[in-house]
């Protein structure tokens, strides 16, 4: 069955059964799917409209919304308020709330109390986590209270302090070994996908030939289940900086500075607005509002 979406939204038809995390389990092997970041209503229902598999209300907000120069300072509250309008804009791809830093390390039971409202107040499906071993109790602790849970290993943005920038990881045979570890364990824990950031596309290939669930990859390679992208990265919209991994498909922020210059330039030479932005008055009205008028003196004018 599907839905013909208003001309806005690309007039695209889009299926308009919600997909499921045991569907995107089901294509490992199969067929690859797409996980795009989206943080506000307009930009969900432009993404869900595209037939995009999954939607990831990442703590990139921080960086790419926010303009904090890390996804650190992003707070519950701060993701919780754009989960809530990703959920009222997407009505089909499976919804995942990052948990930002500091809201699952302090203890399993604020992990869970935290993980539990991105479910109950902003209608997300799953959450994601970010780490190896140290948060496998976590993840543990999470799919057993009945929350699915997307893993996060290789390059974790939550802790660029200790690795010293956004620099790519498992490079060498023994941190590989430790991220093929940290992989297996988190899928043992119960987490149903894993994102795997800024890591060779060799080592890649190898933890999704070894692994059950989807590997989802950025920076990644082509050998991974699902890629990922941020919103703002693929369409042109985050000038600060490119990562090597991120492919523009769109250059809406050249297309948003040209808009803003005509309107600019319209509204100095009086072309923008025109008759068919304006509201009209009836004549007989204007010349009763004219009459009015004429009954009061004017003010002087201030000089
Ligand atoms: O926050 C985010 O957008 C992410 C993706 C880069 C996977 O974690």
């Amino acid at each position: 069955m599907s839905q013909q979406l208003p001309a806005a939204y690309g007039g695209a038809s889009a299926p308009a059964a919600r997909v499921t995390i045991p569907e995107l389990n089901k294509l490992k092997g199969r067929s690859r799917w797409s996980m795009m970041t989206a943080y506000d209503y307009p930009t969900a229902k432009l993404v869900d409209a595209s037939g995009i598999e999954c939607i990831l209300v990442g703590d990139s907000l921080g960086m790419v919304v926010l303009g904090y120069p890390t996804t650190v300072p992003v707070t519950m509250e701060d993701m919780l308020r754009h989960a809530q309008a990703v959920s009222r804009g997407a009505k089909r791809a499976v919804l995942v709330g990052d948990m930002p830093f500091g809201s699952y390390q302090t203890s399993i039971p604020d992990a869970i109390a935290n993980a539990a409202r991105f479910l109950k107040e902003a209608g997300m499906d799953s959450v994601k986590i970010e780490g190896g071993a140290e948060v496998v109790d976590t993840a543990r602790a999470l799919t057993r209270s009945g929350i699915a849970v997307m893993a996060h290993v290789g390059l974790t943005p939550q802790r660029v302090a200790q690795f010293g920038g956004f620099k790519v990881q498992a490079k060498d045979a023994a941190s590989a070994k430790q991220l093929i570890d940290d992989a297996l364990a988190l899928e043992d824990a119960g987490c149903w996908s894993i994102v795997l950031e800024s890591v060779p596309a060799r080592v890649a290939a190898l933890v999704t030939e070894r692994l059950t669930i989807p590997t989802i990859g950025i920076g990644a390679g082509a050998q991974c289940d699902a890629q990922v992208l941020v919103f703002h990265d693929a369409v042109g919209l985050y000038p600060d900086f490119t990562p090597k991994f991120a492919k523009r498909y769109a250059e809406l922020g050249d297309a948003i500075v040209a808009a803003m210059k005509a309107y600019r330039q319209e509204v100095a030479d009086g072309t923008f607005p025109t008759s068919e932005h304006s509201f009209t008055m009836k004549t007989e009205e204007l010349e009763k509002l004219r009459a009015a008028l004429e009954q009061r003196p004017r003010p002087r004018a201030i000089s």
